[in-house]
């Protein structure tokens, strides 16, 4: 039940991508500690490098919030039809910056922390974590710290 919750979340942010570009919608929802959900959306930018993903705005929304201990993911995602809605194809996965971001938040929170990775409708969910989506990744330890 708390999936869902976070799935949904996931695909409410989704349905607000700005993502005029590519066309591919993505919404994420972080869980953290204290039970709370934060969301985020793609943000793209005529100037394409400069596109933030959802991940990302996730993860600022829930440290903004002060709020950084990160437990769970769902990402959801999808490119738009001609009417706005969401094409179910297959599970959107963090890309490698997200999941660079996501290792820093799962040794910012001291464990790992679980990614739902699911396709727009829902239909397709992929359960896995940051350390297996990352392994052997450079943290704080690297840099004698944590
Ligand atoms: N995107 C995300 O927001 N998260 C991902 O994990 C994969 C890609 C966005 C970036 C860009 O706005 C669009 O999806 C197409 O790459």
């Amino acid at each position: 039940m708390d999936d869902l919750d976070l799935l949904a979340a996931a695909r409410a942010a989704a349905a607000n991508a700005y993502a005029p570009y590519s066309g591919f919608a993505v919404g994420a929802a972080v869980r953290t500690r204290s039970g709370r959900i934060h969301t985020g959306t793609n943000m793209e930018n005529a100037s394409y490098g400069l596109s933030l993903c959802a991940e990302a705005a996730a993860l600022a929304c829930a440290v903004a919030e002060g709020d950084f201990q990160v437990v769970a993911i769902a990402v959801v995602g999808g490119r738009r039809d001609t009417s706005g809605g969401l094409i179910a194809g297959g599970p959107v996965t963090p890309c490698g910056r997200c999941r660079q971001l996501l290792k820093e938040a799962a040794d910012a929170a001291g464990g790992d922390i679980r990614v739902l990775a699911a396709n727009a409708d829902l239909t397709e969910v992929l359960e896995t974590t940051v350390s297996a989506l990352l392994p052997h990744g450079f943290g704080p330890k690297d840099l004698g710290l944590g």
